[in-house]
């Protein structure tokens, strides 16, 4: 596996993260399991706890965590300031997305042009120091998620999302595999609308637990507010696999 070394944007990312403590990558080849869901409301639940935290969408295709953040692509501007500054959502919680450039028209990068758009951008942003930066990532293993996990394993952990349903946990297997083969040691489970019957899976498979996050009653309601959505039912269970991360 080449990993782009001398690619002069792969070094300036490197560089970008280096004064990020923690950076967390949230993938799962399954689609809708809830991986835009956990990545906002970790950052959101970190950046109240009095952490600054970045959340970073890297779904070109869909990229929804403005519509949870309740963000307009045409209000997202970034100072440039040694490369681009992220938007500041709100105390202590920073953000960058291509929404703001795409405007939410829908651009279908695939393969090559994809894994340029990802370079790019963790090239130019520059986050500065964060105590957590959260990565949404769309759904599949694609180019861009193998050429970013190998590039930057050494920086970067990641978090799994699955469901209880055996139809995410057969679609989960092969990117645990490659996770594995890439050399991550710590692999993150976080079991999303389920009620924790994914430990013993996690424990045989030798991934790190994260615990669960049970279906919420309230999440639609509170999408695009995030006053609403740090009050959530299951704050609690966020806030337990936050303290689990730390
Ligand atoms: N814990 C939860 N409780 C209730 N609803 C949830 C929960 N987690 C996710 N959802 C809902 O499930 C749907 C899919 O979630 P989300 O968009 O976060 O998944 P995704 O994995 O990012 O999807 P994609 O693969 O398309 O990017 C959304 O409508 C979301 O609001
Ligand atoms: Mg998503």
């Amino acid at each position: 596996m080449k990993t782009m070394s001398r690619d002069p944007r792969v070094l300036k990312a490197i560089k970008n993260l280096s004064e990020i403590q923690r950076v967390y990558l949230v993938i799962s080849s399954k689609g809708g399991v809830g991986k835009t869901t956990i990545s906002t409301l970790l950052a959101l639940y970190e950046a109240s706890r009095n952490r600054m935290t970045g959340l970073l969408d890297l779904d070109f295709v869909n990229p929804s965590t403005h519509v949870f953040l309740g963000l307009k692509p045409e209000e997202l501007k970034y100072e440039e300031e040694k490369g681009v500054k992220p938007y500041t959502v709100k105390n202590n919680l920073f953000y960058f997305s291509i929404v703001s450039y795409t405007r939410d028209k829908p651009i279908a990068l695939r393969g090559r042009e994809a894994v340029n758009a990802l370079w790019e951008i963790l090239a130019i942003v520059n986050w500065g120091p964060l105590h957590s930066l959260f990565i949404d990532t769309p759904p599949g293993i694609g180019d861009e998620h193998v050429e970013l996990l190998y590039t930057l394993k050494d920086k970067t952990k990641p978090i799994v999302v699955s469901t209880p349903s055996k139809l995410s946990l057969n679609s989960i297997e092969k990117l645990i595999q490659i996770l594995k083969e890439a050399g991550f040691r710590e692999i993150y489970l976080l079991e999303n609308m389920g009620d924790g019957s994914l430990q013993n899976y996690a424990e045989e498979n030798k991934l790190v637990y994260l615990g669960y996050i049970p279906k919420s009653s309230r999440l639609e309601e509170s999408i695009g507010n995030t006053e609403k959505l740090l009050e959530l039912d299951v704050a609690t269970y966020i806030y337990n696999i936050l303290s689990k991360l730390s």
